[in-house]
């Protein structure tokens, strides 16, 4: 019996690699740059599956095209790449990859935290300038953050991590969430649930873990900046539109908040400029997951999604779970 064919819009890892090729026909993309989306929709005509990534869209476009494929994993934990509805309707599994980047992402949400308030990029580059003439008592003198208050909007699996993360530097733990978590959650986090313009008006740091989804698109917006305090930091490792990120850079030029941490942006990879010479910024390339291990892991996860469905099994992280129910 013939296997079935699977792109990949990635080499991945030699371990994800190797499990897909042992069970697959698989094609990968191997070019330095992403995969171009005329070659996606050229090459996944005819496939069974694809293995994609974040910055690839899975839509009616894609989908009408490629009508022999039975399901779209994504090496993300995010899936606003996937238009689930969609993919329903052309009967096609859509998974994701959860679970697997939690500590990953929330280390990268402290490690932006730390540097933009104790103003650690900015050293480096004096530094790297050879322009340090030795100590100052009131040089890059930069906020605490032990003993503040941290505000997580979206207490999901990454928003609990960067809480539990919180425990060491004493901080008071402010959430909120579509849902509030049980009593025993908040006992462990030591989370307190407040409503969001509570959150914003008491936080030292906000960070943003939600989802992107018509309701979170611009959840921080003028507005909602407006009730930050003059000394807080916002930290979004989650996507960039949650953030109406004009209306950041206004807040930031303005000092009307200290500082902020991105990992992720509005038109990645296209920076708004206005943020690029702000000292009280600190950008980091959407590495959120980017560790070797998590990475592999991410991989590996997506691929096992696959390997389940053309098993006959419901993938662990299918996006689309009633098209099982109807078997
Ligand atoms: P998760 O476990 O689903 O957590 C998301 C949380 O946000 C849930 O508690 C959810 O509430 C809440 N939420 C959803 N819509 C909301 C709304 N409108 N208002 C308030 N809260 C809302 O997801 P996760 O695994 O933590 O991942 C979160 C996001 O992080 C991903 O979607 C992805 O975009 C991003 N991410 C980025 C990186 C990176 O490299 N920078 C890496 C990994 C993930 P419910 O419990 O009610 O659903
Ligand atoms: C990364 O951004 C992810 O959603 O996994």
């Amino acid at each position: 019996m013939s296997r079935p064919k699977i792109l990949v819009t990635h080499p991945l890892f030699a371990g994800v690699r190797d499990l897909l090729d042992s069970r697959f026909e698989t094609e990968y993309w191997k070019a330095p740059q992403p995969m171009p989306r005329p070659e996606l929709l050229e090459r996944v005509t005819g496939k069974d599956g694809l293995v994609c990534l974040l910055s690839d869209k899975i839509n009616d476009e894609l989908l009408g095209r490629a009508t022999k494929l039975r399901i779209a994993a994504t090496v993300s934990v995010g899936y606003d790449n996937i238009d689930v509805p969609a993919c329903t309707r052309h009967n096609v599994t859509a998974t994701n990859t959860p679970g697997v980047l939690d500590d990953t992402t929330a280390d990268l949400a402290w490690a932006l935290l730390m540097a933009v308030a104790r103003r650690v990029v900015e050293g480096d580059a004096m530094i790297r300038a050879g322009k340090w003439t030795g100590w100052e008592i009131d040089q890059f003198m930069g906020g605490d953050v032990w003993g503040k208050t941290l505000g997580i909007i979206g207490f999901g699996r990454i928003g609990q991590e960067v809480a539990r993360r919180a425990a060491g530097f004493k901080m008071r733990i402010l959430y909120n969430s579509r849902n509030r978590v049980t009593l025993e959650k908040e006992k462990e986090f030591h989370a307190a649930f407040v409503d969001r313009d509570t959150l914003l008006r008491e936080s030292d740091f906000v960070s943003l873990h939600v989802p992107l989804t018509p309701e979170t698109r611009h959840l921080i917006d003028r507005q909602a900046i407006a009730k930050m305090k003059p000394t807080a930091y916002l930290i979004n490792t989650t996507r960039g539109p949650v953030v109406d990120e004009a209306a950041l850079a206004e807040a930031l030029a303005a000092r009307q908040i200290a500082g902020a941490g991105l990992d992720v942006f509005e038109r990645e990879p296209v920076v708004l400029p206005a943020l690029l010479p702000m000292s009280n910024v600190v950008l980091t390339p959407h590495i959120g997951s980017g560790s070797i291990e998590t990475r592999t892991n991410m991989g590996l996860r997506a691929a096992k999604n696959v390997v389940a469905f053309f098993d006959g099994l419901r993938p662990p992280d299918a996006l689309n779970p009633e098209l099982f129910e109807k078997r």
